[in-house]
């Protein structure tokens, strides 16, 4: 028997009565989905899965997709460490995105386990983007829809913040790497809600196709701005064992960088998603 508490209005539920490392069953796995696509982003506390029970849940999620950039830890290709170390500034991610949204076909989902977290601060915030496409204006939404943005990994914002965990994976200075880039409509429709959301980024939307940078920055601004108005979002703050799952096709998130000094460590498992339509 789970129970459910949303933790803001518009984004983001805690599930509780569920230990993922006994519970996996089917109907526990259907709830948790129906849930995790109701509010885009769910939450579950005290899973002190190993790496074999994390990969289950995540299987009975979806499809095990893999990183670009950064090696999965030993013995688990799947699974990769967001690390931030006492003496390092920039945090994994911490931007406001949809991961990896510079794939053809970006991640469906996300699941994110706490190892080790500092002792204030490190909380992760989600922002709903049906909710942020759902308030513009008619004409604004109708504007949108012809419209396809351009999602490179190669931006600056977003590119330094994976550099330390690259130079720690292969020793490099963690600055030359492969780039990717994809189109996907600005105005995504969600395959199994059916509903529809806006689907552009601060940390890889870099233009609308066919414009240019400058010609496409005033909206992309204006839209950066929108997507995460605080009554879009909620905050998570995370203990040892804390678990998430959030849909990277309706949900944005950003890492919270305010614990220098302090360790923290998550693990991560993405999994396949398909061509945003
Ligand atoms: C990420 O963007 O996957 C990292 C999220 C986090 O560290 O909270």
């Amino acid at each position: 028997m789970i129970s459910v508490s949303p933790l803001a209005g518009n984004v983001g539920a805690v599930i509780s009565g569920v230990d993922l490392g006994r519970d996996l069953n089917e109907s526990t796995v259907a709830e948790i989905r129906k849930v995790w696509l109701d509010h885009g982003v769910v939450f579950l506390r005290e899973q002190n899965l190993t790496p074999d029970q994390f990969v289950a849940f995540a299987r009975s999620i979806g499809e095990l997709d893999r990183y670009p950039f950064v090696p999965g830890i030993e013995g688990y290709p799947d699974i990769i460490a967001v690390t931030k170390l006492p003496h390092e500034t920039v945090n994994f991610g911490g931007i406001w995105h949809s991961d990896t949204a510079y794939l053809d076909e970006p991640p469906m989902a996300t699941t994110l386990l706490a190892r080790e977290v500092p002792p204030y601060g490190g909380d992760t915030m989600f922002a709903n983007q049906y909710a942020a496409y759902e308030a513009l204006s008619p004409s604004m939404q109708e504007l949108l829809a012809p419209l396809r943005g351009v999602n490179s990994s190669a931006l600056a914002d977003v590119s330094k913040t994976r550099e330390d965990r690259i130079a720690e994976a292969d020793g490099s200075s963690g600055g030359e790497v492969r780039n990717f880039e994809a189109i996907h409509p600005v105005v995504r429709t969600h395959p199994e809600t059916g509903r529809k959301a806006l689907y552009v980024n601060v940390a890889h939307t870099a233009r609308f196709d066919g414009m240019t940078d400058d010609e496409s920055r005033p909206l992309l601004q204006y839209l950066f701005a929108h997507q995460v108005r605080p009554e879009f979002t909620c905050r998570f703050q995370w203990a040892p064992g804390s678990l998430a799952l959030w849909d990277n096709r309706c949900v944005q998130h950003n890492p919270i960088n305010d614990y220098q000094g302090y360790k923290r460590v998550m693990h991560r498992i993405t999994l396949k998603g398909d061509r945003p339509v």
